[in-house]
């Protein structure tokens, strides 16, 4: 039989095309590109000199609040990132599209085009690339070659996947500010003050479920994201208010928040916000801008062990598989940290673990060192019942056993709490009560979404409380503001203040998942001496504006849900909203299509049992769907090289985070079920009834 080859029809875009006039306009663009990147660095560095972006502190000053959040928008390792190579890529793509009057889409789809952009870009832009050791029995650090036929997946320093074509007002990364109905979009500032602020009042319980639901949640979020955001010279940060009409068009990474005259907070009239990175493509190709990752996408704990080799280097001990920590079992003081958060105490200085962030709240803090102390006894262990192991094998089989139960706690405890059991079950989350349930499918990409961390996991803002309940004696309140960035009560009575920290958050109810968000976050994030302060929640909508995240009821259809075409609540509206906020929308917004996916996702109303309404929920529960299935190394797997085995697997099922708070804060007991409240349904129990791993099943 005779073998035929079918090309694929050139579309009439691409034969109509001139091949020399397009090679022409490429070089182009990529020589603007260049001059673009070089002015742009002239400018910052004018910027920093003349004082104007905010150099990252030293040591001991007393911080701005700029400097706080620059933990946020911390670089791991910009030679990685490639920042050059996606401000070419992107800047030399809204060119080209301008200047062929041709979309992105149909320009890639031109096989001519393509070869001679890869030509012309290659110089300006390495590709991405992993070499796997196909044998390994381990998870990489950087989450590379977890799929093997696809190594680069799920791996940090990459773009985020879409789950939805991005929205930018010119197709190609200039973000929404137009309505629908041509008019200004309100500001994320004016958003934030009408859809999301607290009740005068006080903010209500979210039914018995503690502030452990919202702490765990944060822990999550930094072992699944970190994007990358904009930094001026020697790492300052870019300030792009008060700046003349005239240098803020030349900011092109700014992008600020406009305040209205009269805001109940803020006198100024504009609110600092610099747009994350641009990246590109595993393979450089043109295309619309999207944002980095910093961290890798898997859930495997590497909030604790970091996002790549060089940060997981730092924190190992390289002694009997531990992981370096002080004699109070806190992490040491990194060689470079020393300006990541503000230290106010005799002997305070800042922690390095895996995560830049980790002294954003005291109670984040906690929830690391707890993690620490459970590498470091469960390395000991092994050791006694193996003392021939080495340092490397202790050191990767407690990383295997912390992140299984990091997984195993989110999957069985805490996810039902957040997306309420039905889709926790439709979804194929719930972990067996016993024995082994291999899931792996090697088509599924595991790579965190835009959407995820730009918009939808970002709903721990509003279980946030005003204070942290420090539990040292009777316990007393300790309002956020005390402990943004600011590792003293971890320091308090020789370091037990970290377990206070952790055991307020089990008797310390929730917000109620309303859409509302304590002022604490919402007026005074990152509060200074000065008084300076930034609204999460603006930041919260301007990040999925400028990361061109589509308005909500594109999401509201990607999960299968109909369309809003008018504010009311009945049918063809809001049916998810309740009309108080639904009206409140409607103040604000001109029309259905205009309403931003954080400020529409947050206000509608939780699932039953859960925390977040359908569409947050859809969104998570799709990503943890693509992090249990998409990961060759999830913990309930059997491999007989990479897994667990079957006995090992049921004790740990036995683990939760009851017994892990019993380890390592110094308590005789813990309510059964800490995401709750205790009371009369989840009693005080005795910490000798949690049941430990049976470390028989580790002696080799
Ligand atoms: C404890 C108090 C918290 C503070 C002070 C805080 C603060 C922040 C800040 C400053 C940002 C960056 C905003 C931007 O410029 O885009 C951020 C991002 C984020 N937050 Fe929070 N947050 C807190 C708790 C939480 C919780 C409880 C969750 C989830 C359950 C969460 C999820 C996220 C996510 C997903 C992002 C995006 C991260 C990224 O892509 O890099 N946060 N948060």
């Amino acid at each position: 039989m005779a073998s035929c080859t079918t090309h694929a029809p050139v579309s009439p875009v691409c034969a109509s095309l001139n091949m020399m006039q397009v090679r022409a306009v490429i070089t182009q663009a990529i020589a603007n590109a260049r001059a673009a990147l070089t002015s742009q660095k002239q400018l910052n560095e004018y910027m920093f000199r003349i004082g104007i972006d905010e150099p990252l502190n030293m040591p001991s000053q007393t911080k701005t609040y700029h400097q706080h959040y620059a933990a946020f928008s911390h670089l791991n390792q910009p030679a990685a990132i490639q920042v050059d190579s996606g401000y070419i890529v992107q800047y030399a793509t809204e060119q080209i599209t301008s200047q062929l009057m041709i979309g992105v889409d149909e320009l890639n789809s031109c096989p001519g085009v393509q070869m001679i952009w890869h030509e012309l870009i290659s110089p300006f832009c390495i590709r991405r690339d992993a070499i796997c050791d196909v044998n390994a029995k381990y998870r990489t650090i950087d989450g590379s070659c977890n799929n093997l036929q696809r190594p680069l997946w799920g791996r940090s320093n990459r773009p985020h996947i879409r789950f939805l074509k991005p929205h930018y007002m010119d197709d190609i990364g200039v973000p929404r500010q137009v309505s629908v109905t041509g008019e200004q979009l309100p500001s994320a500032r004016t958003v934030s003050n009408a859809i999301h602020r607290q009740d005068p009042c006080c903010p209500l319980k979210e039914r018995d479920l503690s502030l452990y639901v919202m702490q765990w949640g944060q822990m999550l979020d930094h072992d699944l994201t970190d994007t990358a955001i904009a930094k001026g010279a020697n790492d300052a940060t870019i300030i792009c208010c008060n700046l003349t009409q005239e240098v803020l068009m030349k900011r092109s990474e700014c992008f600020p928040i406009y305040i209205q005259a009269g805001d109940e907070r803020f006198k100024e009239s504009c609110m600092n916000f610099v747009r994350s990175i641009a990246g590109h493509s595993d393979t450089c190709d043109m295309g619309r801008r999207n944002q980095l990752n910093q961290a890798s996408s898997f859930l495997d704990s590497s909030f604790l062990y970091g996002h790549n080799d060089e940060d997981a280097r730092e924190i190992r001990s390289f002694r009997d598989g531990k992981l370096k920590m002080t004699n109070s079992g806190l992490f040491p003081a990194g060689t470079n940290d020393q300006t990541n958060c503000e230290l106010e105490g005799k002997g305070d200085y800042c922690m390095k673990s895996g995560d830049f962030r980790i002294h954003v709240m005291p109670g984040l803090t906690a929830i690391q060192v707890m993690f620490l102390r459970e590498h470091n006894r469960l390395a000991g262990v092994l050791q006694q019942l193996n003392p021939t192991m080495c340092d490397e094998d202790l050191y990767q089989e407690a990383r295997k056993i912390v992140m299984a139960e990091v997984q195993h706690i989110t999957y069985a405890h805490w996810l039902p709490f957040v997306i309420g059991e039905r889709l926790w079950k439709q979804m194929g989350l719930v972990p067996s009560p016993s024995g082994f349930c291999t899931s792996y499918d090697c088509d599924l990409d595991p790579t965190i979404s835009n959407v995820f961390g730009g918009a939808a996991f970002r709903f721990g803002h509003t279980l946030l409380q005003n204070s942290v309940l420090f539990m040292k004696g009777q316990g007393f309140h300790i309002r956020n503001e005390m402990g943004f960035n600011r590792p003293r009560m971890i320091f308090d009575d020789n370091a037990k203040g970290c377990s206070y920290v952790a055991m307020g958050l089990s008797v310390h109810p929730a917000s109620r998942a309303d859409g509302q968000v304590v002022d604490s976050v919402r007026n005074n994030l990152f509060l200074d001496m000065n008084g300076r302060s930034f609204d999460l929640i603006s930041l919260n909508i301007q990040r999925a504006r400028e990361h061109g995240l589509p308005g909500y009821n594109s999401w509201r259809k990607f999960c299968g849900m109909p369309y809003a075409i008018h504010f009311g609540t009945g049918p063809g509206g809001l049916v998810d909203h309740n009309p108080e906020d639904a009206k409140k929308l409607h103040s604000i917004y001109r029309h259905p299509d205009d309403i931003d996916i954080f400020a529409g996702g947050l206000s509608e109303r939780p699932v039953e049992g859960g925390v977040i309404g359908p569409v947050f929920s859809c969104i998570v529960g799709r990503t943890f769907h693509n992090l249990k299935y998409g990961d060759r190394f999830y913990y309930e797997n059997e491999d007989s090289r990479t897994g667990f085995t079957l006995a090992q697997l049921n004790s740990i099922k036995k683990m939760g985070l009851a017994k892990l708070m019993c380890l390592h804060f110094h308590t005789p007991h813990v309510q059964m079920v800490p995401f709750r409240m205790p009371g009369p349904t989840n009693p005080l129990v005795n910490c000798a009834m949690f049941e430990d791993l049976d470390f028989s099943l580790w002696k080799q």
